[in-house]
């Protein structure tokens, strides 16, 4: 059966939106609770694939998981009473990039974790090599295996986890957070340098930090952890997600002049909307909203440029629907990819739809000219990952005529309720299983 999402595009939005907690949190913020036998319960789950894919694994250790959806904020509690050690050999675990984490989780808990290599959008090489480096230097021996074509990592503890001083050559999102996972029950200090400092970051570590683990600097480039012995479990609030909401902010930009993005901290997508003000489009920042306002001539909005990089910078998982968004405003926008040169998948289709786009890759970073304005004409497009696929829906609501997004398995992976929070603003889209 093949699902795709018809959109009757360029229908106006309006109303209020409310953000979900973030995946990228939730992810590794549920593997987490498995480093107790206590209940842990996370409020703001959003219900995207890749939380089904957790929660399938944790019933599958054993774990007594209620997962509890509701129109507006999920709950999912998770009872670890009877979790126990299993090797991860199982289909699940390849389906999506955060199966990493059972490895920190696992390796602080049970002192070893042996595991299908990840999955996960592929936006060109992923390597994991910052995550090994750290691991070995905690003390854990990695082997690699194979079985029917698949990768096996087998990690083991011969001397147990001793705190260590890590560099990472790279801020990178997933070793900070798999090294601070497998820090937490170690033996003695560990220091994490050069640390990511995402959001989603400073979440698990406040998630560690209320079961009882003792973590400092998480938001910082620097991270201390001392380790200790057991954890305890705790009610968690999941931070909303800032890819979400500014997803959602770019949309009102191009298609409302009246909408509320609510449930949203403000800093953490500063640097999005920090330019859509310089580029002439008219925002309120509240609190915990963005009010999107109209403006007076969409032909007095000017192009900009960005370049993605790790946080507070620009985010690369805003960069693709940022593309679309250029197209509409008026001059050439330079869009400088420096984390995933790859990540450009889109563009073909947008092209197809009428844009102008001059892609110019490179190995260390990519370069796109967007020469606005375009008028875009719906058309059949195909998400290839997560973000192509958003760019593209967003692209499909602005275009005159009917679009049909193919591939959208990739897009539920990753946006809460797409569908019906789209439709609730007054957007005619539709999702078709044929
Ligand atoms: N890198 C290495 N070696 C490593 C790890 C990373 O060279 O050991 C490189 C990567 O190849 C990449 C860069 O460092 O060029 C960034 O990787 P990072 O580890 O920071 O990213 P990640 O943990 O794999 C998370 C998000 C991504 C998001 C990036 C950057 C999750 C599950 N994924 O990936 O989210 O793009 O951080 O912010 O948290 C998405 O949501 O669409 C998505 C892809």
């Amino acid at each position: 059966m093949e699902a795709y999402f018809q959109i009757n595009g360029n229908k106006p939005l309006s109303g209020k939106v409310r953000i979900s907690g973030a995946k990228n949190s939730a992810l590794p913020l549920l593997i987490a609770s498995t480093m107790t036998n206590d209940v842990v319960v996370f409020e703001d789950v959003p219900d995207i694939q890749d939380i089904d894919e957790i929660i399938s694994i944790l019933k599958y250790l054993n774990a007594n998981v209620i997962n509890t959806p509701n129109a507006n904020r999920n709950f999912v509690s998770i009872d670890n009473k009877d979790l126990e050690y299993k090797e991860l050999l199982i289909d699940e675990i390849t389906k999506f990039r955060a199966s990493y984490y059972f490895i920190g989780a696992f390796v602080s808990r049970f002192h070893k974790c042996r595991l299908y290599l990840p999955g996960g959008c592929y936006l060109g090489p992923r390597p994991i090599d910052l995550h090994i480096m750290g691991l070995e230097k905690l003390g854990c021996k990695i082997e690699f295996d194979e079985i029917d074509g698949k990768t096996i990592m087998d990690i083991t503890c011969p001397n147990g986890l001793v705190g260590s001083d890590i560099f990472l050559d790279f801020p990178s999102v997933g070793a900070t957070i798999n090294l601070m996972l497998a820090a937490t029950l170690a033996d003695g200090d560990t220091k994490i340098e050069n640390a990511a400092r995402e959001p989603e970051i400073v979440d698990v570590a406040t998630l560690l930090n209320n079961m009882g683990a003792n973590i400092k600097g998480a938001g910082t480039d620097e991270i201390r952890i001392s380790g200790v012995s057991s954890l305890k479990g705790t009610l968690h609030q999941v931070v909303p997600d800032r890819i979400e909401a500014g997803t959602y902010v770019m949309l009102g930009c191009l298609l409302s002049d009246n909408l509320v993005v609510d449930n949203v901290i403000p800093e953490h997508i500063e640097a999005l909307t920090s330019k859509l003000i310089t580029m002439g489009f008219n925002l309120e920042i509240e609190d915990e909203q963005i009010k999107i306002k109209g403006v007076e001539d969409r032909n007095q909005l000017v192009a900009t440029n960005i370049k993605t990089g790790v946080f507070p910078s620009f985010p690369t998982d805003l960069q693709q629907i940022f593309i679309t968004l250029a197209t509409q405003v008026n001059g050439e926008s330079e869009i400088i990819e420096t984390i995933y040169p790859q990540r450009f998948k889109q563009c073909p289709y947008l092209i197809n739809m009428g844009a102008n786009i001059d892609v110019k890759y490179g190995d260390e970073q990519t370069k796109a000219i967007v020469s606005g304005k375009t008028p875009l004409v719906g058309n059949e497009v195909y998400s290839t990952d997560l973000r192509a696929g958003a760019s593209l829906v967003v692209a499909g609501l602005v275009a005159s005529g009917t679009t049909k997004v193919f591939e959208i398995q990739h897009i539920l992976r990753g946006y809460d309720k797409f569908v019906t929070k789209l439709q609730n603003i007054g957007a005619d889209i539709t999702l078709i299983e044929e």
